[in-house]
């Protein structure tokens, strides 16, 4: 089947040095902001709201309602704050924008800039990420010595500066407020929320932090209106608009960054884009949008008979052929994530690939939150005992109670991230988990491992 590959925000790969101004202004770029100045900023507001743009960075808030929270004339300065932390294992979309379209991505935050009352933006990007950083900053040096940024904003008495703010390379600093506080010199540890960022964000201002991809959709959502821009997904029904970047890795064929309308199918995304399974393997489940999302797996049906759900239309099918978006797809008991699928073939070791999981979450926890600190341990230790066939049924049990004891007991989501996907590959993958019990502890509970054997 051909699948709709537009070319929206990825127009400008491929094309030679496109990251540079010379050949952004050659494409068009930069005619969004001379359109945007022109715009009030409750106008501008307003196309965003209309673009049912969903944040790219992992939870998929209204990026217009983000935006409408903040307070006109307030009594500091709003600041603006780009997450390009691009932390979450399985994610990799938003360095191909930096890299190859830095300037998308600076004229986004000036259009926010104009609309929010913002004179200073922060774009605070992985340190590891040096060929996005060296981009980004040549960007800013362009639009500098061009005039289109500085003391005047497109001419506009607007004056802007974007700082591009390297971080050290922690997982926790995604997590918005644990940015802040790095972006403040401070250790990076979640703030207690509320106050929410807008109230109360960098420096105590008011603060909108929005996800690299977000900001980079600004230009087009101007471009086309919001409404132009919503049209193009298909759930646009459902308020979740336009085209985004998918990312897909793992055990398939063409692993990588691919532009789609909101609404792709993970079967279109695993078969059509990443150009399906390796020969003679098949597929036994996908984390559907970054480590932090729970599996899915083919044979799972959509379970809607409400006729008013708006999932009705696909009740009884594959999670595999629903539209991915942020509603769909939590309505399976996963998340969207940042779009951004891990596939896994039959030659995978579930047990393990849990395990390097965890190793992960119990390393990238800061230690703040004692569910977190001390769980996302536990939940390491006992996959280690499972993998080494040590395990008994009471480990299994445990590793339930310990993913359960993290859930919503923590200041930020970083503990839920580790515990959900724990608890989706025991529930999922149960015989797999069984069979590494402990020969004598396996034999007692085979008729479970059995009833487990189909996900129920
Ligand atoms: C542990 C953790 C790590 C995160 N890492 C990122 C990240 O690397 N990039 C990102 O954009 N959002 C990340 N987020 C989500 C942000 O907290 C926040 O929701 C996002 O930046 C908001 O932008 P958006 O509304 O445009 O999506 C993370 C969240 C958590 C809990």
């Amino acid at each position: 089947m051909a699948i709709e590959n537009p070319k929206i925000l990825t127009k400008n790969y491929g094309i030679p040095d496109s990251w540079t101004l010379a050949v952004y202004e050659k494409q068009g770029g930069y005619q969004s902001l001379r359109k945007a100045v022109e715009m009030t900023p409750a106008e501008i507001v307003d196309q965003v709201k209309a673009a049912n743009l969903r944040g790219r960075g992992g939870a998929g808030f209204p990026a217009g309602l983000k935006w409408s929270f903040l307070k006109p004339n307030p009594p500091r300065p709003n600041y603006l704050v780009i997450n390009a932390d691009e932390g979450e294992p399985g994610t990799f979309k938003d360095r191909t924008l930096m890299e190859l379209d830095p300037h998308r991505c600076i004229e986004g935050c000036m259009i926010a800039s104009w609309a929010l009352n913002v004179h200073t933006v922060y774009i605070y990007v992985r340190c590891e990420l040096v060929l996005s950083i060296r981009r980004l900053e040549q960007a800013v040096r362009e639009a500098k010595a061009k005039g289109i940024l500085g003391d005047k904003l497109m001419g506009k008495d607007f004056a802007l500066d974007i700082v591009i703010h390297p971080g050290a390379g922690a997982y926790i600093c995604g997590e918005e407020t644990s940015l802040l506080n790095s972006l403040e010199g401070k250790r990076g540890e979640p703030r207690l929320k509320p106050p929410f960022p807008a109230i109360s964000g960098a420096f105590g201002a008011p603060t909108i932090v929005n996800n690299l991809e977000t900001i980079a959709t600004i230009p087009t959502v101007i471009e086309m209106t919001g409404e132009g821009f919503s049209k193009l997904s298909k759930l646009h029904h459902m308020k979740d608009g336009g085209v985004r970047l998918y990312g897909v890795s793992g055990h398939v064929m063409k692993p990588g960054v691919y532009e789609a309308p909101v609404g792709l199918t993970l079967r279109e995304l695993i078969y059509d884009l990443g150009g399906g399974m390796r020969p003679g393997r098949t597929c036994i489940g996908v984390i559907p949008g970054g480590s932090s999302t729970p599996v899915l797996r083919e044979h799972e049906l959509v379970h809607a008979p409400d006729e008013k759900s708006p999932m009705h239309a696909w009740h009884g099918k594959s999670v595999f052929d629903i539209p991915m978006g942020v509603d769909t797809i939590r309505s399976t008991g996963s998340m969207l994530g940042t779009c951004c699928a891990i596939v896994m073939d039959d030659s995978t070791d579930v047990v393990s690939a849990a395990e390097n999981l965890m190793k992960f979450y119990k390393h990238e926890s800061c230690g703040q939150c004692t569910p977190c600190r001390e769980g996302t341990g536990w939940m390491l230790r006992l996959c280690e005992k499972l993998t080494a066939g040590e395990a008994t049924q009471e480990d299994l049990a445990n590793l339930y109670d310990v993913a359960n004891n993290i859930i919503g007991n923590t200041i930020c989501a970083l503990g839920d991230g580790a515990a959900m996907p724990m608890l989706g590959f025991l529930q999922k993958f149960r015989a797999e988990f069984e069979a590494k019990l402990k020969p004598q502890a396996a034999a007692k509970s085979a008729p479970r491992a059995q009833s487990h054997a189909h996900g129920h």
